[in-house]
């Protein structure tokens, strides 16, 4: 079976395809055909976001693809800036009108803090409570099926466990071989949330490094199949970007197993701190 056919099953019943197809830097202009490209390979989960600027693109791929809505998985995210449950409402109209797909199948607060504040010490819990209110209030009324969070870490977490009414779905959070985030990854596991991985080829910058590209070719794969393979065997979905169909059908090729030791070997490849010109991107930003 095709990774592409795999799915796993979130805390509220719902599945989710283990292979998304990222769609940050997609302008909206082309998405349409990435969705349509991606969809007649077999992708059937789609991640775009408010702040990407092309939910309006990926809806009209989505609508055009020629599969029934049904059968897509399509993700968006509140904006990080978003703290009131009023912002947070309108902005939910707003993607649900832009994407106009009928329903989202996951919508998940971008990030705990906004972007300009993002490794402030200040976590907003209030304001996360108060957006997780207006997703919980859309859920409740059927317009988005799942809820969840990103780059969320355990305190943001249980600040919704503790306070809210619903428990996220997922935590799509920055994990690739070179930064693996053992401890909310962990966190999730004990929680029953799914972790979603984000620049499983972290952004680019680790199809560079010589020790990933050594094991790739003691497997006879590419790095990023063996990128996407390892957030795989985390456990974890993996939400690869391209717009390039071949790079789309070779990413799903991931029918494969990294031994435990190369898993380990993968899990402690040194720390990537520099993501060149992305490094300007606060999720890149190093906390050290
Ligand atoms: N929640 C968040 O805060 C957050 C943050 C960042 C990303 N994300 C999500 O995660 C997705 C992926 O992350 P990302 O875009 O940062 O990075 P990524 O998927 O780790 O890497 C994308 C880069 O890898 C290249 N690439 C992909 N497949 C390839 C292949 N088979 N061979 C060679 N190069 C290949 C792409 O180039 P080509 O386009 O030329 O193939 C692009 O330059 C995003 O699109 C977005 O949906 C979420």
């Amino acid at each position: 079976m095709s990774i592409l056919d795999e799915t796993m099953v979130m805390n509220d019943g719902y599945e989710i395809p283990k292979l998304g197809l990222g769609t940050w830097m997609i302008d909206d202009e082309v998405v349409a055909q990435a969705v349509r490209d991606a969809v007649s390979i077999g992708y059937r989960h789609i991640d775009t976001a408010e702040g990407y600027g092309n939910e309006r693109g990926v809806g009209e791929g989505v609508r055009t693809c020629g599969v029934p809505r049904e059968e897509l998985f399509v993700t968006t995210k509140l904006q990080a800036d978003f703290k009131t449950y009023d912002e947070a409402k309108a902005a939910i109209g707003e993607s649900l009108d832009l994407l106009d797909i009928g329903w989202i199948d996951l919508m998940i607060i971008h990030s705990p803090q906004p972007w300009a504040h993002f490794h402030d010490e200040d976590r907003y819990f209030a304001g996360n409570l108060e957006a997780w209110r207006a997703l919980e209030e859309a859920h409740e009324a059927g317009l988005i099926r799942s809820i969840g969070v990103s780059n969320f870490e355990p305190a943001d977490l249980r600040n919704i466990l503790d306070h809210g009414t619903v428990r996220p779905v997922v935590d799509q959070v920055l994990a690739h071989v070179g930064n693996t985030p053992f401890e909310t990854i962990d966190f999730c596991r004990e929680h029953g949330i799914l972790v979603e991985a984000y620049s499983p080829m972290g952004h680019g910058e680790i199809l560079r490094n010589p020790a990933v590209i050594a094991m790739a070719e003691k497997y006879g794969v590419t790095v990023p199949q063996l990128c996407i393979r390892y957030t795989l065997q985390l456990g974890a979905v993996s939400l690869p970007k391209t717009a390039n169909p071949d790079h789309m059908r070779s990413n799903a090729e991931v029918d494969f197993v990294i031994s435990d030791a190369d898993m380990d070997a993968l899990k402690n490849v040194e720390r990537v701190t520099d993501y060149g010109d992305s490094s300007a991107f606060p999720v890149y930003w190093s906390k050290e």
